[in-house]
């Protein structure tokens, strides 16, 4: 039977979009039928089985050092089969003189490993790709020069590995990031069971919103919806970072000033009020470690509702839009180089 193989990948920002175009024109290169399929504009509930002898390939960035939900969840439903796989990620790269440092890989390529182990799968290789970063509600985008340089160091390893994984080759050197990654194990669950809701609420419009409805129309996950004829971020967001490095006004931030004051407007409250009352009802310090984060994650949602409340009057919005990072003309927006 010819050999053929099959590309399945999720892209924010097109770091992984162009990983899965770098091993597309490699494996044509050797004249291997290949088809590629970006996850988030097929149909996720009735997933197609791969054809028998078919070689597997999957992409997708790091969040939160896991793969992103829409990505997990789709390997969750893929069908059983028993294809060899090789699972890649984009994560990180950053660039200190002439090295691409490592981005930090988590639990992404371990669990996606054991989910597709489960479902009969022949993992044959993980592979970390170490993109420019684009995570810019965190810090400013990548310069193009650097960002042309991560390109070019990274490209070469990715077109080998995947002649690598065409020839039977066994790829596993990511191992030897162990340590670290079962270290920020926790970082990962606390993630996808917290920390993504909260990072995806500190995204608004402002008011230089022209109201195009080009975020919404491209978010992959449909997490943006139109509220008062603005743009609001759900529940469902998963920060891919598309939505605001692609806002053609630049309309949308992170509220970065109004997340300091109400941090530490929560460390004054936990250690004023907290700190002295909760020993008088337990001694335990899981349970205090608990009752805290639920605490915090109602003194979120009460913050939120008040930011979105507050961002309808002018005087407040310009300052919750002055005191965002993202505002600083130096900050910038990441740009993925275009296949
Ligand atoms: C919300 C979020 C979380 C991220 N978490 C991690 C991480 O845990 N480890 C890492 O190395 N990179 C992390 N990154 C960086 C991205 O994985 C990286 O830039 C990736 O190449 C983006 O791929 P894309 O352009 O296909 O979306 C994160 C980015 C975002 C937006």
């Amino acid at each position: 039977m010819e050999k053929s193989l099959c590309i399945y990948y999720f892209s924010g920002t097109g770091n992984a979009r162009n990983v899965a175009q770098i091993i597309e024109r490699e494996v044509w290169r050797h004249n291997v039928a290949v088809q590629i399929n970006d996850i988030s504009k097929t149909d996720r509930l009735h997933i197609k089985s791969p054809q028998s002898n078919e070689l597997l390939v999957l992409v997708s960035p790091v969040h939160g050092f896991n793969y992103p939900p829409i990505m997990l969840h789709y390997l969750l439903r893929f069908p059983k089969g028993n294809n060899e796989v090789m699972l890649m990620n984009t994560r990180a790269g950053m660039r200190i003189g002439n090295w691409v440092t490592p981005g930090i890989s988590g639990i992404s390529l371990y669990l996606s490993a054991l989910i597709l182990r489960w479902k009969g799968y022949k993992i044959r290789s993980l592979y970390p790709v170490d993109f420019p970063s684009n995570w810019i509600s965190l810090h400013p985008a990548l310069n193009k020069k650097t960002i042309d340089f991560i390109y070019h160091q990274v490209t070469p390893k990715i077109e080998k590995a995947a002649r690598g994984f065409l020839n039977g080759k066994r790829e596993f050197t990511c191992v030897r990031e162990c340590i670290i990654d079962l270290l920020v194990a926790p970082i990962a669950i606390l993630y996808y069971f917290i920390g993504r809701f909260v990072i995806a609420k500190t995204f608004y419009a402002s008011q230089d919103c022209t109201k195009c409805g080009l975020c919404e129309r491209n978010c992959a996950i449909h997490a943006i919806k139109t509220v008062n004829g603005k743009p609001f971020w759900t529940f469902q967001c998963e920060s891919c970072m598309n939505c605001m490095n692609n806002c053609p006004q630049k309309a949308i931030e992170t509220a970065h000033g109004f997340i300091i004051v109400i941090a530490i407007a929560f460390s004054i409250l936990v250690s004023s009020v907290f700190d002295r009352y909760l020993p008088v009802i337990t001694d335990s310090k899981w349970l205090k470690f608990l009752l805290e984060n639920m605490l915090f994650i109602a003194y979120i949602a009460v913050f939120y509702r008040l930011l979105h409340f507050m961002l309808r009057f002018r005087w407040f919005e310009r300052m919750v839009v002055f005191t965002s990072l993202t505002k600083l003309s130096f900050w910038g927006r990441y740009k993925a180089p275009k296949q």
